[in-house]
C-alpha cells in the first residue's frame, strides 16, 4: 500500500483530487467508484473547481456509489442519493443515466443488489474507488465481523457505526439499522482504489491498516490484498 502523508485536510483533499483528476484524465468514459462520509467532500470541492475551470469533463463519466441507507427514499436529505447530488453531481456534467446509486428503499433488495453488481461488471469495471474508513475500520458498510461478505449486500449497522453517522441525524434513533453496500470483493476488483482518512478518531484503524496483515476485525486490511491502493491520511490519522 501506497501511503500519503498530509500536513492538512486541504493537502489531503487536493492529493485524493489530483489522482482522480488524472484517471478521468487518462480515461473520459472511465467508471468511478464513489463515497460519501464528510472526508471526501473537500474532494469533491475541488474536482468541482477543475470542472469549473474546463480542466474536467465528466460528459461520459459513469458513477456507482458505495453504498445507502435501508430503508430510505433518495429524496430523504440523509441519504446518500441526496448527499452525492449536493456534494457533487449538481454541480458537474455527469448524465443522470450515468449515476447509480443503490436504491434504498428496493422492494427486493437482493435483486436490487444483484443487478448493481452486474452493471458494474457490464461497464468494465470500477476504474478508481475512492473510499473512507469508519472509526472501526468499515469500508462502505462492510462492519467488522466474523464474516465479511463478497458481494453488494444488505447489512446491519453496528452500534458503533449508527453513534458515529448520528451526527448527521437530528436524534440517534432517526439513523437507519441497515444499509446496502459493495461487498469486500466488489471494492476488491476495482483497478485502483484511494482510501482517505482524516483526525485522530482514525488513528486506530490507519495504524491496523498500514501493517501488512489482514482481519476481518478491521474491513480496510483487506485492501493489503489489493495491489494498487493509495492511502492519503493526515498526520493526526497516521501518527495519533
Ligand atoms: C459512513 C460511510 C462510509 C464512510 C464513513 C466515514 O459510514 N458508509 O463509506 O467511509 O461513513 O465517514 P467520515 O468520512 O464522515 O468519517
Amino acid at each position: 500500500m501506497k501511503v500519503i502523508v498530509c500536513n492538512t485536510y486541504d493537502e489531503l483533499s487536493m492529493e485524493a483530487a489530483k489522482i482522480m483528476a488524472a484517471t478521468i484524465k487518462e480515461k473520459p468514459d472511465g467508471v468511478l467508484g464513489l463515497a460519501t462520509g464528510s472526508t471526501p467532500i473537500g474532494m469533491y470541492d475541488n474536482l468541482i473547481e477543475m470542472y469549473k475551470k474546463g480542466e474536467l469533463d465528466f460528459g461520459n463519466i459513469k458513477t456507482f456509489n458505495l453504498d445507502e441507507y435501508y430503508p430510505l427514499s433518495a429524496d430523504n436529505d440523509q441519504s446518500y442519493h441526496y448527499f452525492m447530488n449536493k456534494q457533487l453531481f449538481s454541480q458537474i456534467n455527469v448524465k443522470e443515466e450515468n449515476i447509480h446509486i443503490l436504491d434504498g428503499l428496493a422492494e427486493n433488495p437482493e435483486k436490487e443488489c444483484e443487478d448493481f453488481e452486474k452493471l458494474i461488471d457490464e461497464n468494465g469495471g470500477i476504474d478508481i474507488q475512492v473510499l473512507g474508513i469508519g472509526q472501526n475500520g468499515h469500508i462502505g458498510f462492510n462492519e467488522p465481523d466474523e464474516k465479511l461478505y463478497a458481494n453488494t449486500h444488505l447489512t446491519d449497522l453496528t452500534e458503533n457505526t449508527i453513534k458515529a453517522n448520528s451526527r448527521f441525524f437530528e436524534k440517534e434513533s432517526d439513523v437507519p439499522t441497515k444499509a446496502l453496500t459493495m461487498g469486500m470483493g466488489t471494492i476488491l476488483k476495482s483497478k485502483k482504489i484511494i482510501i482517505l482518512a482524516n483526525g485522530k478518531a482514525k488513528h486506530k484503524v490507519v495504524s491496523e491498516l498500514v501493517q501488512p496483515m489482514i482481519t476481518t476485525n478491521n474491513p480496510a486490511t483487506f485492501l493489503n490484498a489489493h495491489a494498487d491502493v493509495t492511502l492519503i491520511c493526515d498526520k493526526e490519522a497516521f501518527e495519533g
